[in-house]
């Protein structure tokens, strides 16, 4: 689909953090939620008011990157018909003065430009970020990779990961250290001290192990940085966790090919968007953190609690 036009910066050009493109997968059947996601994308679902993927956009934005290209499957069209301007709505709001909400209108199609790949089948993480391969620019030698399921909180992160990348080189992924008995959800890190606390060499990285195998509890937290030698990688994996190509697998590939890998540790907030439970959180914490909504929201879930 054609670029938004909104976006000022020109899309070609470098940013502090080098990062130019980033890629948010968004092809998943979204399962967890149905049967809303028969009509509506799970990346669509409001956070009060605002879509889980306008946050991570937002974040991709606020590190340097110009483009973002949603991995898609089909069916999934109105994720990235999201980032598109409404003239006409924007010229009723602008007719009846509402220059808060033109304001919050405008805001996702400024944001950067969106294009999309298409993922056909659910064939894993791996296999969707590789999707994204033909939307990359000669000049792409990094891309970050943002899942919209995940929300690490404060924003910044991709900043910290983009001046690890500067020092070591390679790529650098997040990590969060999560409690041990959740860890088999996740993809684990195999790590190793540098001088700087909140940065770990990563000597192997397995998805989804079990607890007593997890190498570690410092596991992905859906937050990437990677070099574009993770796209030859991708090609060169087999199923793993799951039956599903994973993106795990081709960073432990080139971990074993003497690639460097690093995590910066995230000790802030995260949010897991992707199932009810997590979503909620989520909703009541951006919520009661919300100027209009938090005060009554707050003394009515107090009451609520007690009953
Ligand atoms: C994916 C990744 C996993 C990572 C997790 C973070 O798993 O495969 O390595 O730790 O996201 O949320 P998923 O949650 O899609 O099963």
């Amino acid at each position: 689909m054609a670029p938004s036009t909104a976006v000022s910066s020109d899309p070609g050009s470098a940013s502090v953090s080098g990062i130019r493109t980033a890629i948010v997968p968004a092809a998943g059947l979204g399962t967890r939620f149905l049967p809303t996601t028969k009509a509506v994308p799970k990346e669509l679902l409001p956070v009060v008011d605002t879509p889980g993927i306008e946050f991570v956009a937002a974040e991709a934005a606020e590190a340097g990157a110009r483009r973002l290209v949603i991995v898609t499957s089909p069916g999934k069209d109105a994720v990235a018909q999201y980032f598109q301007p409404q003239p006409e709505l924007e010229q009723t709001l602008e007719r009846r003065g509402k220059t808060a909400l033109l304001e919050k209108v405008r805001r996702a199609p400024g944001l950067l430009e969106v294009e999309t790949a298409v993922q056909k089948e659910a064939l894993g993480l791996g296999h969707a970020v590789g999707c994204a391969e033909g939307n990359l620019r000669p000049d792409d030698d990094v891309v970050a990779v943002l899942l919209p399921d995940d929300l690490v909180l404060p924003t910044g992160v991709l900043g910290r990961m983009a001046s690890a990348r500067a020092e070591h080189g390679g790529t650098v992924l997040c990590a969060f250290d999560i409690p041990k008995e959740q860890i088999s959800a996740y993809g684990v890190f195999d790590v190793a001290d540098t001088d700087d606390p909140d940065v770990k060499k990563v000597n192997g990285m397995v998805e989804k192990p079990a607890v007593a195998d997890a190498p570690s509890t410092f596991a992905a937290a859906g937050r990437y940085l990677l070099d574009r030698a993770v796209f030859d990688a991708i090609k060169r994996i087999t199923p793993g966790a799951g039956g599903e190509l994973q993106l795990t697998d081709a960073i432990a590939l080139l971990i074993s090919e003497g690639h460097p890998v690093h995590v910066v540790v995230h000790r802030g907030g995260r949010h897991d968007l992707g199932n009810p439970g997590g979503f909620l959180r989520a909703a009541v914490d951006f919520a009661l953190a919300h100027p209009e909504y938090g005060p009554d929201l707050r003394e009515w879930l107090r009451g609520r609690v007690e009953e």
